[in-house]
């Protein structure tokens, strides 16, 4: 079966892009557009913009461009029929389906099997819970002792697995479901000897649903006291990367954008005990260390978060270390203690939601003080040991990316531990060296990154394969040609057209282009030509080039001329792919081409200087080195912020 054109057709009509990706990533209203840091790739600075007028999202930094149906596609990993099925649910809109041919269903890829797979599951799970005797007592029995009402049970898909062998597999198999998808979900296990059973059995099911709020996975509570373990959960497969994904994101994903704050705890039941308690910014990392991945997972919806402790956790210090991986991603940390053997569930149920905000409010600290009051209360005034402490808690402080919340936090344990700030700002510049140094072995990586940018540059302009294929293989420098290379193609097609009230393109191009050297000589030869020319008067054509030009020129310039831009044609007719008419916004991609130019070459600057800690003459040098970096990389940022905005105007 699939969708008929009709219901695509009326998809289409009531989709709301900006409705639509908020489902995955906040937005902030800039102008006639929204923006957000790109959910396609990591990123500090927005990049991402999405434009309600066209209907289209695009990405400046990563180039992913689309409309609402390839944004879900992108966002949930899932194929074009799947995206219009998660629309149309979004919508309301009854889905009419046509016949498919066998081989469209074979089509069907295997991710979609599983959460197929898996989505069955959910509903038999919750039906064994709620229609099996076995499950009112044991599982509904459960729940109800544990205080979870019936809206708790429906919001959180809870569920019970009979406990059997082939209860699920069984009914499975008569629905037509593969042993290989089954397993490959992680819903059967398969033995040595081939037999196969049910993994969970006899367990109360949390399902662990993606941003979409497609089951991806499960975890399984034991209900007799001392069974182990506690907790039973679905491997990893190729839907559940436990890396990515937080217990009670996707009910909990609109109260941390309205409430710009996230409560991170450790367990399924906290979040289930908080929501019902009507606390619904909470999810829960699962019992297992946080990882970057789920920190950006947070990061779509704000940059605020407050670490939920176990008053009784053993493990406070191990999870400490999550908070310097938060730090590093910019995002402002708060902690909070629960009073000796209390969770945030069974202090939410002692008493109440709204003494549970009110301890929150007054019990949590910033990271620095919890830091430090927990560390100092334990080494009380031993010199050394507190020496240790300080040197930790500046760690902390040079993972914030943001300068100005560095001196700040610097300020502040400099009063709390009485000690001079020079020296905590000296301790932490050592780091921050030992750290940079670091970055300049990776040098290498970085060139394969700009390598990775130009293809899709390229891609975008339409370049050919075989092209790619050549200048990915090349230096930095043929990437900052590639640049150079837009600049002189817009010279050449566009030199003469008006890109404010005063200025033609050339004189534009030729002002912002005064400090920089162009690297490949054939653009600098076109520069030059062009140059001169215009100093005297003369016209600057197809023909002038090539009587003046050298023979790379002249295959250039009718390279250059000659190529064709129907990609954007193409684009629009594939994918729904908006791409404007180069002449309407020609200022903005002169300007933002200059842009790129200059990020480009500061980019490589950077390299060159950092690589030079490596082979220092006099240490004396690293400090002039990290100076110089640091003029260089404020600029650049000043450059990508600038690249942001234009970006903006860029769609619209
Ligand atoms: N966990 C797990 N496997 C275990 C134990 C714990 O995956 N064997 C995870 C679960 O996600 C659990 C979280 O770690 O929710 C926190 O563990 P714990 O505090 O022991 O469980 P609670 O959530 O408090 O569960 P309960 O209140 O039912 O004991
Ligand atoms: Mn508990």
């Amino acid at each position: 079966m699939s969708i008929s054109p009709n219901t695509i057709q009326k998809i289409q009509q009531a989709v709301e892009i900006v409705d639509v990706v908020s489902d995955f990533v906040s937005l902030k209203k800039k102008g006639s557009s929204w923006q957000a840091c790109c959910p396609f790739h990591n990123e500090r600075t927005p990049s991402f913009s999405v434009s309600p007028s066209k209907g289209i999202f695009h990405c400046f930094g990563c180039h992913k461009a689309g409309n609402a149906v390839t944004f879900v596609m992108e966002a949930d990993k899932c194929s074009y029929p799947e995206a219009l099925r998660y629309l149309a649910k979004k919508y309301h809109i009854e889905i009419e389906e046509t016949h498919t041919t066998d081989e469209q269903a074979a089509q069907q890829s295997l991710r979609e099997s599983l959460l197929i797979a898996l989505q069955f599951a959910k509903e038999k799970y919750s039906q064994d819970l709620m229609q099996t005797d076995e499950g009112q007592s044991l599982g509904l029995g459960y729940f109800k002792e544990r205080g979870f009402n019936q809206a708790t049970i429906q919001k959180f898909e809870l569920g019970y697995s009979l406990d059997a062998w082939q209860g699920l597999e069984s009914k499975a198999l008569a629905k037509g479901f593969s042993q290989e998808i089954l397993e490959k979900s992680g819903l059967i296990i398969k033995k040595d000897d081939g037999k196969t059973y049910d993994r969970f059995r006899g367990r109360v099911m949390f399902p662990i649903h993606n941003l979409a709020g497609k089951t991806i996975g499960f975890g399984a509570r034991t209900l007799k006291k001392d069974d182990k373990p506690k907790y039973l959960n679905s491997p990893e497969t190729e839907v559940y990367i436990k890396n990515e994904i937080l217990y009670g994101i996707y009910q909990a994903k609109n109260a941390i954008r309205n409430q710009e704050e996230c409560f991170l705890t450790e367990g399924y039941t906290d979040v289930l005990s908080l929501h019902q308690n009507g606390i619904e910014n909470v999810v829960a990392s699962s019992g297992t260390a946080l990882t970057d991945n789920q920190i950006r997972l947070i990061k779509r919806f704000t940059d605020n978060i407050t670490v939920l402790y176990d008053g009784d956790s053993a493990g406070i210090k191990a999870a400490l270390r999550g908070i310097d991986l938060l730090l590093a991603q910019g995002m402002n940390v708060k902690a909070v203690v629960f009073p000796d053997n209390e969770d945030p569930d069974s202090y939410v149920r002692k008493v109440g939601g709204e003494a549970f905000r009110q301890y929150l409010a007054s019990k949590s600290k910033d990271f620095i003080t919890f830091k430090t009051e927990l560390y100092l209360g334990e080494v009380g005034n031993d010199p050394v040991k507190k020496a240790g402490i300080i040197r930790n808690i500046v760690e902390s402080i040079s993972k914030i990316p943001d300068s100005i919340k560095r001196a700040v936090f610097f300020k502040q344990t400099s009063q709390l531990l009485g000690i001079s700030e020079d020296i905590l700002i000296a301790e932490s510049n050592k780091l921050v060296i030992a750290e940079q140094k670091k970055a300049s072995q990776q040098t290498a990586t970085q060139n394969q990154v700009f390598a990775t940018e130009l293809q899709q540059d390229a891609l975008i302009e339409g370049l050919t394969a075989q092209t790619l294929e050549a200048v990915s293989k090349e230096s930095v420098e043929k990437i900052i040609g590639y640049q150079e290379k837009e600049s002189i193609r817009l010279l050449l097609r566009y030199g003469q057209y008006y890109v404010n009230n005063e200025q033609q393109l050339w004189q534009y191009l030729f002002e912002e282009l005064v400090e920089i050297t162009f690297h490949t000589p054939v653009y600098k030869e076109i520069l030059t030509l062009y140059q001169t020319a215009t100093q005297k008067n003369e016209v600057v054509d197809v023909e002038y080039l090539m009587a003046k030009g050298s023979p790379e020129v002249q295959t250039m310039v009718s390279h250059l001329l000659w190529e064709k831009y129907s990609i954007s044609e193409n684009w629009q007719k594939m994918y729904g792919i908006f791409i404007p008419q180069e002449t309407d916004v020609l200022p903005k991609s002169v300007y933002s081409n200059i842009l790129r130019l200059k990020h480009r070459l500061l980019e490589k600057i950077i390299a060159e200087n950092l690589q030079k800690l490596q082979n220092l003459a006099a240490p004396e040098e690293e400090e002039t080195i990290l100076t110089t970096h640091l003029q260089l990389t404020q600029t650049k940022n000043q450059i990508a912020k600038l690249l942001g905005s234009v970006v903006t105007g860029w769609v619209n």
